[in-house]
């Protein structure tokens, strides 16, 4: 799928990643990019930069979705490419509060839900749609010291795959983006251990826009703005028990 012309709504679009991407699919010459952010302010100067449209929406909240997508619709006529972006991350294990865990499922996976209960009616009725769902490494691969991100990605990716075997015949797309770090708040943020060991290996949202362009192109389900991680999911699915030691090692490295 090519963005000219394309009506584009992007989740988390008012920074990182997410406005990354928006301003890409406007330079492609999307017909019109909806910038839906929980941040109302960063939404709107967004949508100001691009000549976008700012919908402040909690991605958590199904009925914000249903407002998000019964307002594109209305104004444009349909939605072509839904990206599922936002995303959070808290750190913790077991001792991570059921309130914590709920929060990171809200966004990380039935927002998701959610899009795709709202979408999908409107993009079947057409014969087709894209769905374009930021996941992460962590989703494939895991997250060292976040057993919340660790999860709820995985969740996310699971999802993913069954709207792709479940639509696929009906003309319905889904990739979805799984990069390492990225130099966005999320991974810069101050951290209680210091700089996160995937800085080093970090790459800019732009990059992250670019791998979602190309992938989606030439429809993709899954895209890996970072190379590496075609081969450690390889080797996860080749020998599982070695995958896991050499995880182990690295945790042990970046206490
Ligand atoms: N930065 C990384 O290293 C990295 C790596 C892999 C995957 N990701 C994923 O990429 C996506 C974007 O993350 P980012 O790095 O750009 O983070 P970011 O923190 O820079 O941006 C996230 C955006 O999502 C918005 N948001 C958060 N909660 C929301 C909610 N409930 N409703 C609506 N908007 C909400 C924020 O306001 C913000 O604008 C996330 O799904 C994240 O898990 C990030």
């Amino acid at each position: 799928m090519t963005l000219k012309d394309k009506v584009v709504v992007v989740t988390g679009g008012a920074d990182g990643i997410g406005r990354a991407l928006c301003r890409r699919f406007a330079a492609e010459g999307a017909a019109a990019v909806v910038v839906a952010d929980i941040n109302a302010a960063g939404a709107e100067a967004v949508a100001a930069e691009i000549g976008g449209w700012a919908v402040t929406t909690d991605v958590a909240r199904e009925s914000d979705i249903v407002h998000l997508v019964k307002a594109v619709i209305e104004r444009h006529g349909a939605i072509d490419l839904f990206c599922s972006n936002a995303g959070i991350i808290i750190e913790g294990g077991v001792e991570t509060p059921d309130e914590e865990w709920d929060a990171i499922w809200s966004v990380n996976v039935r927002a998701h839900v959610y899009a795709a209960r709202a979408v999908l009616p409107g993009m079947l009725a057409r014969g087709g749609g894209y769905l374009l769902q930021t996941v992460s490494a962590a989703g494939l691969l895991s997250q060292i010291g976040s057993a919340p991100y660790s999860v709820t990605k995985h969740a996310a990716l699971g999802f993913a795959e069954w709207l792709a075997i479940t639509y696929g015949d009906q003309g319905i797309r889904v990739s979805v983006l799984c990069p390492q770090g990225v130099r966005t708040n999320m991974l810069m943020r101050p951290r209680p251990g210091g700089e996160s060991f995937l800085m080093a290996g970090a790459i800019t949202p732009e990059q992250v826009a670019e791998a979602a362009m190309l992938g989606m192109a030439e429809e993709r389900f899954l895209i890996l703005p970072h190379p590496e991680v075609a081969e450690y999911f390889q080797r996860k699915a080749s020998d599982y028990d070695r995958w896991l030691r050499g995880m182990r090692r690295l945790q042990a490295g970046v206490r």
